[in-house]
């Protein structure tokens, strides 16, 4: 159980308490990534080596966040993170910035408390820096909860990636335009 004392000291990485005061968002750290890797192995069947997760913190920390309990704030209950990737726009080849969803995840004891919706507003204008034109992802065909969400920031299926997964399971693909963007 945490003390009042606890409760009331910010953690050196908050950045942002949502609607849902008993949770912080805040920055990742290397120091966090067994927690994150710990969270993801339990609530995805995408798993990916420490280097990946090293590489992303190193090279897009602005769009790694975390979710903490604020009484516990160095335990991970949920996680973001982006990439950025450069590639042709739809119209043109002109080359644009785009961030890409790599993964997000909520311990299941914290589900339905605005977690997620919280780690996405504070993580796509986080990584707005990169002059991001759009932002991308892939969900699978079958996840609902993770699909409401997208559309509650107005992202739009563009597509469907056949057998984008392992087991064989189709994705959607999804994106929004910084200009179109729910926040
Ligand atoms: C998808 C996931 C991240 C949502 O996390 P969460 O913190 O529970 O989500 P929130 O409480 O912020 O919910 C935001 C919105 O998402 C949608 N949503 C979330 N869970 C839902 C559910 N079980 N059923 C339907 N819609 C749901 C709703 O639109 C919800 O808004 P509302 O509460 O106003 O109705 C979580 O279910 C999870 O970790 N799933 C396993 C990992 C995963 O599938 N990641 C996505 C990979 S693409």
């Amino acid at each position: 159980m945490g003390t009042d004392r606890e409760t009331a000291t910010p953690h050196k990485n908050e950045l942002f308490t949502g609607s849902n005061k008993d949770f912080i968002i805040r920055r990742c750290t290397t120091d966090d990534l067994e927690g994150v890797i710990k969270v993801n192995e339990k609530e995805l069947p995408e798993d990916y080596p420490y280097f990946f997760y090293k590489s992303i913190l190193d090279n897009y920390p602005e769009g790694f966040l975390l979710a903490c309990h604020r009484k516990n704030p160095d335990k991970v209950v949920g996680y973001i993170m982006w990439r950025i990737e450069r590639t042709p726009s739809k119209k043109s080849l002109k080359l644009i910035n785009k961030g890409h969803l790599v993964s997000i995840a909520v311990n299941k004891k914290y589900r339905r408390k605005g977690i997620a919706k919280e780690l996405l507003a504070q993580s796509m204008p986080a990584i707005k820096k990169y002059e991001i034109k759009e932002y991308v992802l892939e969900v699978r065909v079958s996840n609902y909860s993770a699909i409401n969400l997208y559309k509650k920031f107005n992202y739009e299926t563009q597509g469907i990636k056949k057998k984008y997964y392992k087991d064989g399971e189709n994705a959607y693909f999804m994106s929004v335009k910084t200009k179109d963007l729910a926040l």
